[in-house]
C-alpha cells in the first residue's frame, strides 16, 4: 500500500513528507493504522546526525498510537480493530530478561531493531523497490506502520489515542522510573531534576506511590508550574546550588529518592549527591551526549547512596502500558497538561522547532 510518511533522507536536513510503499505484515507482524504520534527528543537527535548509530533513509517517530488494520500469520494476541500503543522497547515474554522481574530490556529482537530492520532482517518500508529502514522498530511519523506483535501494547479503546501515544515513551519512562525502578515508598521524600515529559512523569509517579514530599528542580519557572500540577510539593530553580538547597530542605541529609531527567551529566552528579546518605537511591533516565561520562565521588556511594539507570522506566510494555492507561482513564494521571501543540504530518519539522525552543512539553501529530 502507499502511505504518507516523514522520511529522514539526509542528516541535518528537514524531514521530507512523501509517499512511500508499505508491504503487508509477515509472520508475527501487525499492520497498524496510526492515529497520533508524539514528537520526542530522540527523533530530533537522530535527525540531527549526532547519534553515531543513526541511519538513513528511515521513517522517524516512535510515540505512536493507532488501530490494528491487519495481522500476519502466527499473531495471537491482537486482532483487527484493537487499539494499540507502539513500543520501541518490546516484550516477547519468553527471553531470559522478559522472564525476570528485574528488567524490562527484552533481548529477542534487539540486534535487528537497532539496525532498522524488522526481526527477519528485512523492511516493509520501501520506495521504488529500495528499502527504507524502520526507526526504533516503530517508524510512526506515518499514516501506517508494520511492527512485530511483541512491540505493541493493546490498550483500552476508550483511551483517546492522541493522549495514549504519550505513554509510548517519555511519560511511561518518568512514571516507571518512580514506580518500577525506584519503587518509591509511601511517605518518602523525592527530588526530580528536570521538568520535561520524563521529569513530570516521575513527579506524577512519585505522587501515585504516595511520596510525601516531591521537590522538582528545573531552569524554567513555567515548567515548574506544570510540576506543581503533577504533584510537586516544592520547586527549585536549578543551578550549581541545587544540591545545597536540597540538603537544606531535608535537614542536611538529602532525599530518599532522586531522579535525573535532563540528559546533562552535571545534573546526574547532582542527583547522586542529593540522594540521602545511608539509603538514598538516584535513578538516572537522561540520555547523555556521545562520550560524556558521569563523575561520581566514591564516598557518595560508600556512605550508602545507590545509583540506578532506567530505560523506558523499567516498564514491561505489553503488560504495564495498558495498566498505566487504565490509571489515566481512572483520573489518576493528568495527561492533557502535557499535550501542548497539535500538528499535521506535514508540520513535523515544526514539532522539532517547538521542541528546540522548549515551547510546550509535547507536540502530537494527528495522523487521521
Ligand atoms: N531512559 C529512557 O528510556 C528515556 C526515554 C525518553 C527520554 N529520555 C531522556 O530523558 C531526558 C529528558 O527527556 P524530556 O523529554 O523530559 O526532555 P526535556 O528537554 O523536555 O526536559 C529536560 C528538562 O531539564 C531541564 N534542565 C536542564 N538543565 C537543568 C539543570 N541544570 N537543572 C535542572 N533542570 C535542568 C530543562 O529545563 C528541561 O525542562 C532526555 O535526556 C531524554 O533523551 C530517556
Ligand atoms: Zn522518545
Ligand atoms: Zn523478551
Amino acid at each position: 500500500m502507499k502511505i504518507r510518511a516523514a522520511v529522514l533522507e539526509e542528516f541535518g536536513a528537514p524531514l521530507v513528507v512523501r509517499e512511500v510503499d508499505l508491504a503487508g505484515p509477515e509472520w508475527g507482524e501487525v499492520l497498524v493504522r496510526l492515529h497520533a504520534c508524539g514528537v520526542c527528543h530522540t527523533d530530533m537527535y537522530t535527525a540531527s546526525g549526532v547519534d553515531p548509530s543513526g541511519y538513513a533513509p528511515t521513517v522517524l517517530g516512535h510515540e505512536g498510537a493507532g488501530v490494528v488494520e491487519a495481522i500476519g500469520e502466527g499473531v495471537s494476541s491482537l486482532k483487527v480493530g484493537d487499539h494499540v500503543v507502539t513500543l520501541f522497547s518490546p516484550q516477547c515474554r519468553e527471553c531470559v530478561h522478559c522472564r525476570s522481574e528485574k528488567t524490562n530490556i527484552c533481548l529477542s529482537i534487539r540486534e535487528q531493531q537497532g539496525k532498522g530492520y524488522l526481526p527477519d532482517g528485512t523492511t516493509r518500508l520501501s520506495r521504488g523497490g529500495e528499502p527504507i529502514r524502520h526507526f526504533m522498530g516503530t517508524s510512526t511519523f506515518a499514516e501506517a506502520t508494520v511492527m512485530p506483535e511483541i512491540a505493541l501494547a493493546k490498550i483500552n479503546p476508550e483511551a483517546p489515542l492522541d493522549r495514549a501515544c504519550l505513554f509510548a515513551c517519555g511519560l511511561s519512562t518518568g512514571l516507571g522510573a518512580a514506580m518500577n525502578t525506584a519503587k518509591v515508598e509511601e511517605g518518602s521524600t523525592c527530588v526530580v531534576f528536570g521538568a520535561g515529559m520524563v521529569g513530570l512523569g516521575a513527579v506524577a509517579g512519585a505522587r501515585l506511590q504516595g511520596a510525601e514530599r516531591i521537590v522538582c528542580v528545573d531552569l524554567s519557572a513555567d515548567r515548574l508550574e506544570l510540576a506543581k500540577g503533577q504533584g510537586a510539593t516544592d520547586t527549585l530553580i536549578g543551578g550549581p546550588d541545587a544540591v545545597a538547597q536540597v540538603l537544606e530542605m531535608t535537614g542536611g541529609f538529602g532525599a530518599d529518592y532522586t531522579f535525573e531527567a535532563t540528559g546533562n551529566v552535571k545534573v546526574m552528579a547532582q542527583a547522586v549527591e542529593a540522594a540521602r546518605m545511608g539509603w538514598g537511591l538516584c535513578t538516572v533516565t537522561g540520555v547523555a551526549g556521545k562520550g560524556e561520562t558521569l563523575d561520581v565521588i566514591p564516598r557518595w556511594l560508600i556512605t550508602g547512596r545507590r545509583v540506578a539507570g532506567s530505560s523506558f522506566g523499567g516498564v514491561k510494555g505489553r503488560d504495564q502500558v495498558p495498566q498505566l492507561i487504565e490509571r489515566y482513564l481512572a483520573g489518576e494521571i493528568d495527561v492533557d497538561a502535557f499535550l501542548s501543540h497539535r500538528l499535521t504530518l506535514d508540520e513535523v519539522n515544526k514539532g522539532f522547532d517547538l521542541m528546540h525552543a522548549q515551547d510546550g512539553i509535547r507536540s502530537v501529530i494527528d495522523l487521521t
